[in-house]
């Protein structure tokens, strides 16, 4: 159900507030007032609400799920995406399903299946099942559906926080990297490549990618971002734009092909990306292209980041290749494109008719082209022994 909607222009303020030398965010706003990604409804506890990010940047709309199914449909069709807030949307749907428990329920089925459910509607990034799982995990210990209720809200708010946290950190870290390179420059404008949308819409709070670029423009260090379009969805053009345009940060929008042309011509200081699984060894599944991008920064001797938080690090595994399932989507995807025209969203097709167009997801790139992985407990290489230094705890 649509809430309210607001015609563009939206103004969205990233403030940051300098304590005694430590860099905080504060949250992310449009207009006056502070947003996350999701949240739920004050005045109706059973309503879980999100940001339309199909409409955006075009319109600003927010959409209230209700039930499993709100939830399940949400992340198929991409109302929200984006590694963490898919799964903070997952969790979040687990505590809709304990809403759903009556009399009755076979309980422990019903939950399980909503779980299976969740999981199956996005393959690749692992953030949806650790999410669900974590909740699931909560809720072993309770049996009285006012309990399981509390306790299903509970986990799924504390997600937000973990993953609000570990942004937070991640900017922290990331700073360090583009401050390094300015001081190099001598103040000349660092320039950032990124893909896709790594920003605070995929992650509840901040982003990923846009946090250190965020608190570097707030510390008055001149950045400049090359935004890839990343089709066919285009969160690069829609989304990323967007965030970083309401924000003040210079950004130029290529074509997803320019990246390796403006490497060549000394354009590109650092590449970052996000990740929606990496491996305990380091290869990261992110956003289709990703790949090509790392070779050519590889080529150029550019550094190639990824900025995730541990969330998105698949533990289990060591071999992107074999292990990570790499989500196709609709071939519509591919042989049409959508935009705004005439005061509203308009669909084309941009190839004959009966085109066979294939529509992969992702792809991964090897841990040896990436230069380092930005974590909230710091900046590793993408290596199993740097990532298991870092994160002793979660290996077996
Ligand atoms: O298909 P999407 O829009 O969910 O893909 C998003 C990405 O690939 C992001 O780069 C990734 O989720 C990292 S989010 C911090």
């Amino acid at each position: 159900m649509v809430h309210s909607i607001f015609i563009t222009p939206i103004f969205c303020i990233f403030d940051t507030l300098l304590l005694g030398g430590q860099e905080e965010h504060k949250k992310m706003k449009i207009g006056n007032q502070n947003y996350q990604s999701i949240w739920i409804d004050e005045n109706d506890k059973a309503i879980v609400k999100v940001i339309d990010q199909q409409k955006l940047p075009f319109f600003f709309e927010i959409k209230d799920l209700r039930s499993v199914d709100d939830v399940f449909n949400a992340i198929d069709d991409m109302t929200v995406r984006g590694a963490p807030l898919i799964g903070a949307t997952g969790a979040f749907g687990i505590y809709l399903a304990t809403l759903e428990i009556n009399s009755q329920t076979n309980i422990r089925e019903h939950l399980s299946n909503a779980a299976r459910y969740l999981i199956s509607c996005r393959p690749t990034a692992v953030n949806l099942s650790w999410a669900v799982s974590y909740v699931m995990e909560k809720l072993k210990k309770h049996d009285s559906p006012a309990s399981l209720i509390k306790s299903a809200l509970d986990a799924a708010l504390e997600i937000c926080e973990i993953e609000k946290e570990n942004c937070r950190q991640i900017g922290k870290h990331g700073l360090k990297l583009i401050e390094s390179l300015s001081e190099k420059k001598k103040g000349a404008p660092v320039n950032i490549l990124t893909h896709c949308n790594a920003g605070w819409l995929a992650c509840i709070d901040f982003g990923t990618v846009t946090a250190p670029i965020y608190l570097a423009h707030d510390k008055g260090i001149p950045v400049h971002v090359w935004v890839d379009e990343t089709r066919p969805r285009n969160q690069g053009a829609k989304l990323t734009a967007y965030e970083l345009g309401q924000n003040g940060i210079p950004y130029t929008l290529i074509t997803d092909n320019s990246g390796g042309h403006l490497m060549q011509q000394k354009q590109v200081d650092i590449v970052i990306v996000g990740s929606d699984r990496t491996t305990r060894t380091g290869d990261v599944a992110n956003k289709i292209g990703t790949y090509l991008k790392a070779l050519a920064a590889f080529d150029n001797s550019i550094p190639f980041y990824c900025a995730l938080p541990s969330s998105s690090i698949d533990f289990n595994i060591s071999d992107g290749f074999k292990e990570i399932v790499i989500e196709e989507r609709n071939p519509e995807e591919v042989t049409n494109v959508s935009g705004f025209a005439d005061g509203k969203i308009q669909t084309v097709r941009i190839c004959p008719e009966d085109t066979t167009a294939a529509n992969y997801g992702f792809d991964i790139t090897p841990a040896r082209l990436i230069t380092g992985l930005i974590t909230e407990k710091g900046i590793c290489r993408a290596t199993e022994k740097d990532i298991k230094e870092m994160f002793s705890d979660k290996f077996n």
